[in-house]
């Protein structure tokens, strides 16, 4: 890929900014921001660590949305993080008028790219960027079960000791409270995990995942989690950008799969460079189908209010 832009240059933008320069997963990383000056300002220092990182990718920012223009790949972290106490889904309403124009923006400059949705709550505003830009789900997709499974892949390791190297989560659903963690798939290089961990403490992960956002958000009181959610959105650009094809929880814009269409949900997905190649169909069984229609019936209810907010 030629070029990267980071919408918002908020901590994820920046992170994410970092890796992407310092794993030259493209030429130039453009950042924009609204904030007065803010994206020059991350941009220089990014691109003063160059001589450090041995990279010669450009970096720059913006407050002028032309920044965007001729982007492979635009990455949306935009948006009022939540505080303490409060839901992705509380955010919605403040998140969604800043991701419209932002979509705007995207649609103007950069027509050809693929859209990475990271702000949150990330299922609703990846369907609602899908839906106001009309393009295809290949190109309008979200980062929400790489982040989940890797926080999984800690508590995991934690727990048993393990290398995390030898540790495979997988979690599904909504980027919510009602996210779906998939014990059945976890194991310990191909070993599954139900072999090292006693089921109530198998309970306790997966509760702990759940939770794994806002126990990062406590524990720093003035943030939310940045650098894991960065790492996890390079990641999977570095998928699209190497045509690795790799599987891929994401959110996705469903067509029938998993029995749902028109709403969008973490669910594997295969990451090559045109994107979101395609949707993979795992068997639930029957917990897996009930968690995951709850996750689904949770995103529907916050996608219904897009509606009231216009
Ligand atoms: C998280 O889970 C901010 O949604 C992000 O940490």
């Amino acid at each position: 890929m030629k070029k990267i832009s980071i919408v918002g240059a908020g901590r994820v933008g920046e992170t994410t900014a970092q890796i992407l320069a310092e794993e030259e997963l493209c030429r130039e990383v453009a950042l924009y921001d609204v904030r007065d000056d803010v994206p020059e300002g991350v941009a220089l220092d990014i691109y003063q660590t160059a001589p450090f990182f041995e990279f010669d990718c450009r970096v720059s920012g913006s407050n002028d949305p032309q920044i965007l223009a001729d982007s492979d790949l635009v990455v949306v972290t935009a948006g009022f993080p939540r505080k303490p106490g409060m839901s992705r889904s509380d955010v919605l309403a403040a998140n969604v008028k800043i991701i419209d124009e932002v979509t705007d923006h995207i649609v103007r400059y950069a027509s050809d790219a693929i859209v990475l949705v990271v702000s949150n709550p990330v299922d609703t505003l990846t369907y609602r960027i899908a839906q106001r830009t009309g393009w295809p789900r290949e190109r309008v997709f979200g980062q929400a079960g790489v982040l989940d499974a890797s926080r999984m892949a800690a508590f995991i390791a934690q727990e048993t000791g393990f290398s995390s190297l030898d540790i495979t989560t997988l979690v599904l659903g909504g980027h919510g409270d009602t996210m779906v963690p998939m014990p059945r798939y976890c194991t310990i290089n191909g070993v599954p995990i139900t072999h090292f961990i006693a089921p109530e403490r198998l309970e306790a992960i997966i509760e702990r995942t759940r939770k794994g956002g806002a126990e990062i958000l406590a524990l720093r009181k003035n943030s939310s989690a940045y650098d894991a959610p960065a790492a996890s959105v390079a990641a999977m650009i570095d998928a699209i950008s190497n045509n690795r094809r790799r599987l891929m929880p994401t959110v996705a814009l469903l067509d029938g799969e998993y029995g749902e269409r028109d709403v969008a949900m973490g669910v594997p997905c295969i990451l090559d460079e045109s994107g979101l190649a395609a949707v993979v169909e795992l068997d639930l069984d029957a917990r897996e189908r009930a968690d995951f229609d709850r996750s689904v019936a949770a995103v529907r209810e916050d996608i219904a209010r897009l509606a009231e907010l216009g």
